[in-house]
């Protein structure tokens, strides 16, 4: 039986223009991480199960997680995500290194998941952290960069918003609520989920959970809120306003800045992830075709607890490069990616001309131009589309009569102007190019 030529479900095999929309992709999150200061790391792709059993929640472990023993014995992952890496590095390096530390990542991760839109087994995902920021500047700077670095794709406020709660609100109104630890655990899972069920669903788990009806009203309430107005409000009505102060201070410091429009206050974010502690946040499409969350992050206070360190509050995001390219492409952000761009396509119509046109190919690569050399005579008719194929702005000819004359035509496949320049005269080639 023959072999599938498909690639394993749910992962991409990256053909040249695939791989090129990624790189665009990738060039702006190292543009744009840099102009925040951030550093490049990376980690390995397999870390031992331990690490993302301690603090990344039940449906990570269970459900999507990849795993396996090696002939160690070890009970291994390939990395669902990388910020538990990220703590385990920061761990090691934290006392030696000023702060606060910026770092950012963008690492392939494996989660087992149904594949659909927006949903893969395999992404490559944009990993933003700052650690040890003092009060809320952390916080904000982090979802600055967030989204100048979607604006630095033409996007704006008609195109996506910044969804955005505090789990230490969210625990306050659920300790209020009930006292048990475990049924407030399940608030949160259910709460996690709520826009993705139905209404009913939504009731009958919330009866499922056990918890007053009183409470229940409550926290109906809690998810019809809708605005950081409404937010303060509730709290004040709950008796709950020492909780909101510090979420108050957190939107003092973004009121007054450009970035406030994008912000929009959510009940229902609260984030899968186990070890978020403070702000946690979602960015979201605006488009009705693709109302999907393109990127979340949070504030962690106590990762590195997990490896005997001393608490270092660190705070960050994750962006996923599907999510971003469907965002992009349903706003007509992302350019077209589907042709190669290089300089100039070298072809010759007489055999010599691979031996004679050597020299004058290195000559334009040294100059750094992106030089194709068609490697075979090409029959003139063939060249212009093998020229265009191969993303050229320069066509270079080289036939019967050029090759008596010891020259070569150049050609601007845009403008079609035409010249013939001596075979030894690279500079004035290279002119040609620049103008
Ligand atoms: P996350 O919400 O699990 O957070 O993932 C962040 C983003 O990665 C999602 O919004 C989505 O764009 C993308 N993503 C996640 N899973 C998939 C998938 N199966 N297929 C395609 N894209 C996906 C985290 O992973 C946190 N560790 C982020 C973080 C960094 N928090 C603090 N620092």
């Amino acid at each position: 039986m023959a072999l599938s030529k498909k690639p394993y479900k749910g992962t991409r095999d990256f053909l040249p223009p695939d791989k090129r929309a990624q790189d665009y992709l990738f060039e702006k999150m190292h543009q744009s991480a840099q102009l925040f200061g951030f550093e490049h790391y990376d980690g390995p792709l397999l870390e031992e199960v331990e690490l993302y059993k301690a603090k990344s929640g039940e449906e990570l472990i269970n459900d999507q997680i990849y795993s396996f023993v090696d002939r160690g014995k070890r009970f291994v992952a390939i990395r669902p995500e990388m910020t538990p890496t990220l703590a385990r590095m920061v761990s090691r390096v934290h006392r030696e290194i000023p702060k606060p530390i910026r770092w950012y990542s963008i690492p392939n991760l494996f989660r087992y998941e149904k594949p659909q839109r927006g949903r893969l087994r395999e992404h490559w995902q944009f990993n933003c952290d700052i650690f040890g920021a003092p009060g809320r500047t952390g916080e904000v700077e982090i979802i600055q960069l967030l989204i100048s670095f979607l604006e630095n794709f033409g996007a704006n406020e008609s195109h996506f918003e910044v969804l955005i709660n505090d789990r230490t609100i969210v625990d306050s109104i659920f300790s209020s609520l009930t006292p048990d630890k475990e049924t407030i655990y399940k608030l949160y899972k259910l709460v996690d989920k709520s826009k993705k069920i139905p209404d009913e669903v939504l009731l009958k788990e919330l009866k499922e959970i056990g918890l007053e009806e009183e409470s229940q009203k409550g926290f109906k309430r809690y998810l019809e809120l809708s605005s950081f107005e409404d937010l303060f409000k509730f709290l004040q009505e709950l008796n709950l306003g020492e909780a909101a102060e510090n979420f108050k201070d957190f939107y003092q410091v973004i009121e007054g800045q450009n970035i406030i429009k994008y912000l929009n206050y959510d009940p229902t974010i609260v984030r899968g992830l186990d070890y978020y502690t403070g702000i946690v946040f979602e960015v979201f499409d605006k488009h009705p075709d693709n109302r999907r969350a393109i990127s979340g992050g949070g504030a962690y206070a106590n990762l590195l607890q997990i490896f005997n360190e001393p608490a270092l509050a660190g705070v960050g995001f994750g962006l996923g490069d599907v999510t971003l390219q469907d965002f992009l492409q349903s706003h007509n952000l992302m350019p077209d990616c589907s042709k190669a761009i290089n300089d100039i396509f070298i072809s010759y119509q007489v055999p010599e001309g691979y031996r004679d046109l050597t020299q004058v190919a290195s000559a334009l690569r040294s100059a750094g131009k992106k030089t194709v050399f068609s490697l075979e005579t090409l029959k003139f008719k063939k060249v212009f589309s093998q020229a265009e194929k191969s993303g050229a702005n320069f066509v270079l000819l080289y036939g019967d009569q050029e090759k008596n004359d010891k020259c070569v035509i150049i050609k601007n496949l845009a403008s079609k102007e035409q010249e013939t320049i001596e075979l030894s005269n690279t500079e004035e080639i290279i002119k040609f190019l620049n103008k």
